[in-house]
């Protein structure tokens, strides 16, 4: 893929304009070959850079066809608006078989060209893999991508592109099902791309995590015919001192065991390994971007079915840092293989330790889609996390973490129980994890809500959203400064 700013086009097959909202829309001097039908076009309320609208008009000069994409108000304006706008043309672009775009942007910065980038590769994602009969436009790939403008943009444009296309790989392994990724095939696939990458791949099996005594997991994972696999990714790029830590729910078939779920929808529990794909793909772009910074990535993958050797409501288990457990609800499962592997983060010595996780249905209800829960002990990481969220348009939104609500997770025999009963189900399950994370400075993602897109964006169609990558990307790049 060919990433290239200029301060003039020649020609151009798909270019692309933006407009804000506005009553006196101009054309730029350098487009004068479509001065007659954009003013028809504004004249006729069909250009008025209303936010999400599309106009396309046809040339017969160097430029072949010319759309014009709405922003929106100027005061709204911000990289999103540019993001979005993106992902309307690279569909658009998709749509017709062209692979060469060219944003016309004169005043385009690094943030407005990152989320250019971002936003067009973004947009034509899809996963086709698994199609055989009618795999539409298979064969699309970007050739090339330009910003016409003043500014010398290239480097934002390849920082863009890595972080794009990790977030697709983390897509691809959100969507696919259950039967092609089970926990060997995302270990392999981890230490394939950490090879590709110049990550160390780290995988235990089941009997390495007997010998780290993290049953709570292992619990999980008994009730499967699958083996449970610790994935542990780490980036360490020379003369780096300061260690953060990413840990991801990677449950790549969440069926809730014993206390089996609904079968309506439940084949979309195949996404429940999010938060463990978001660390893959942070990984995977932070270790390409080389950022000067240790980050170590653990993922904890497992199954949640139910054979006669699953978990029993009533279970009581011994977790890695010696808390008992009383299981109370098999569906309560990420809980279980998270509280493990924060203890196994313990190792090291992290100076901030965030987990990411498809955690709780409670989620979705209190945020929807639009904004990922966050929870923690460490109020200077969750504001860091809250600045990079808002940078990145990956956006957090912080819930209370107060002592009131631990008296949910009373158990008459066991230490703690994996459920917090009814009310604030999101928090008593932060709680339960805040169990391990004694020994250093945390924050909890729950994901839940925002890791699926019903394609209510431009740049998200339908299926994994590939959240919380670029907030990591950001955040690690914030703390490297
Ligand atoms: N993976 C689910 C949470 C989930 C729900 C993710 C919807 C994405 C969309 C999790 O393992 C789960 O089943 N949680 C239970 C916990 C409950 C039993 C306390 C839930 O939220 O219902
Ligand atoms: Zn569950
Ligand atoms: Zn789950």
């Amino acid at each position: 893929m060919k990433l290239t700013s200029q301060k003039s086009l020649n020609s151009s097959k798909f270019s692309v304009l933006t407009v804000v909202e506005s009553d006196n829309i101009q054309l730029p001097s350098n487009l004068v070959q479509f001065q007659d039908v954009f003013k028809i076009a504004v004249a006729d309320n069909e250009i008025t850079g209303k936010a999400k609208t599309a106009t396309l008009l046809r040339g017969t000069g160097s430029i072949e066809r010319l759309l014009v994409i709405g922003l929106g108000e100027a005061e709204k304006l911000s990289a999103e608006s540019y993001r979005e706008a993106a992902g309307i043309a690279g569909k658009e672009a998709k749509a017709l078989h062209i692979t060469s775009i060219d944003y016309i942007i004169p005043n385009a910065d690094s943030s407005i060209a990152q989320a250019l980038v971002e936003g067009t590769i973004l947009s034509t994602y899809s996963f086709d893999e698994l199609k055989n009969i009618k795999k539409p436009d298979m064969a699309f790939a970007w050739q090339s991508i330009q910003i016409i403008s003043d500014a010398d943009l290239s480097d934002a444009m390849q920082k863009a592109a890595i972080i794009a296309t990790a977030m697709n790989d983390t897509r691809d392994l959100c969507n696919a099902p259950g039967n092609h990724l089970t926990p060997s095939i995302f270990a392999a696939k981890a230490e394939k791309m950490a090879k590709a990458v110049g990550l160390k791949a780290t995988i235990l099996g089941e009997k390495e995590m007997e010998a780290e005594k993290m049953f709570s997991l292992l619990s999980v994972s008994k009730g499967s015919d699958e083996e449970a696999k610790l994935i542990v990714l780490e980036h360490r790029p020379k003369g780096a001192t300061k260690t953060i830590t990413l840990v991801g729910k990677g449950l790549t078939f969440d069926a809730g065991g014993i206390s089996i779920k609904p079968a309506a929808n439940m084949h979309e529990m195949k996404m429940d390994m999010s938060g463990g794909a978001a660390v893959f793909g942070a990984l995977k772009a932070i270790g390409e971007l080389n950022l000067p910074i240790n980050v170590v990535g653990i993922i904890p993958s497992s199954e949640n079915l139910l054979n006669g050797s699953a978990n029993k409501p009533g279970d009581i288990v011994t977790a890695k840092n010696g808390t008992t457990i009383e299981i109370l609800n098999t569906d309560a499962e990420g809980r279980l293989i998270l509280a493990d592997a924060l203890t196994y983060a313990e190792r090291f010595k992290p100076d901030y330790v965030v987990d990411v996780a498809t955690l709780t249905g409670a989620m979705v209800i209190s945020l929807g889609d639009v904004v990922t829960g966050m929870m923690g002990t460490d109020q200077t990481l969750m504001d860091e996390l809250k600045i990079a969220g808002e940078e990145s348009h990956d956006r957090v939104w912080q819930l209370p973490l107060y002592e009131d609500y631990d008296q949910q997770l009373k158990s008459p025999v066991a230490d703690i129980a994996n459920i917090g009963g009814k009310g604030a189900g999101s928090i008593t399950a932060a709680m339960f994890l805040s169990y391990f994370t004694r020994e250093f400075k945390w924050a909890h993602l729950d994901i839940a809500g925002t890791a699926w897109s019903e394609a209510k964006k431009s740049y998200m169609p339908k299926g994994s959203a590939g959240a919380a990558v670029r907030l990591f990307v950001q955040f690690v790049s914030n703390q490297s400064k």
